[in-house]
């Protein structure tokens, strides 16, 4: 059996000021468990990374990006580059956020050009997928990731997702307080598994899949039980310190 190390971030979204980022870092890094298994990752907004960067120096814990340009260089007012992330030590980058998709109308071409840019740069994009409520309702969920999956895979090609991370977060999940049970998380992440061991069975079986929408430690250790989900994807609760180190120390 393939060991796959568990993975934990944090995905602070557009929230915290300096005020409050500076001792929720510190507290991370002083409250994180030395035996926890878990890889820890923080993604924060991009005005903090040099603030994280700092912060994180000489902790186990490892910074990441919530989003990226889908260009390399240039007149790209208000972009950020991949290249720019790895100066300020972003190991991570999210790409395809179901808010992304959603609010900023990004497109699965465009999803697959900044995951290119992110491992042009050295660092391994953790692709978000995931469907909205009436597409589950129709019976359409498993076509939807599908899809969102193909068109990076015929992109970057198969072996690039051996260098990356996918985040199943179903998108009525996220924010609602409305978690997909252990049994659905576990059913799409098997899906996501079949799927890309029809293209490569190596990087089926050592991807890491993680879960996101509404995780807290009340309902995390039932979700990271299941045999396909290897960690999470955590957004309003990884703003409160406390919950945050207890769902990194489920691991
Ligand atoms: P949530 O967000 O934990 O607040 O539902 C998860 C995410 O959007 O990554």
């Amino acid at each position: 059996m393939v060991h796959r190390r568990p993975l934990v971030v944090a995905n602070w979204k557009m929230n915290g000021s300096l005020a409050t980022i500076r001792p929720l870092v510190a507290g991370l890094g002083a409250g994180l468990k030395p035996d926890c298994e878990a890889e820890v990752v923080v993604c924060a907004p991009y005005v903090y990374l040099g603030e994280l960067a700092e912060g994180l120096l000489d902790l186990e814990i490892v910074g990441g990006a919530q989003n990226v340009s889908h260009e390399q260089a240039g007149a790209f007012t208000g972009e950020v580059s991949a290249e720019m992330l790895r100066d300020f030590s972003c190991a991570y980058v999210i790409v395809g956020h179901s808010e992304r998709r959603l609010l900023y109308a990004e497109t699965d071409t465009l999803i697959a050009t900044k995951f290119g840019r992110v491992q042009a740069a050295g660092l391994q994009p953790i692709l978000c997928v995931g469907e909205q409520l009436e597409e589950r309702q129709r019976g359409d969920a498993e076509a939807v990731i599908k899809q969102q999956l193909r068109t990076v895979i015929e992109t970057a090609g198969i072996a690039a997702l051996s260098q990356a991370v996918i985040a199943y977060e179903p998108v009525w999940a996220i924010g609602t307080g409305e978690t997909a049970s252990p049994q659905q998380a576990q059913e799409m992440h098997a899906f996501i598994r079949l799927l890309l061991r029809g293209y490569d069975a190596t990087v089926a079986a050592e991807i890491r899949l993680i879960y996101g929408g509404s995780v807290k430690v009340s309902n995390a250790e039932e979700i990271f039980a299941m045999a396909d989900v290897d960690g999470g994807l955590i957004g309003g609760a990884s703003l409160d310190r406390a919950e945050f180190l207890n769902i990194c120390h489920i691991f």
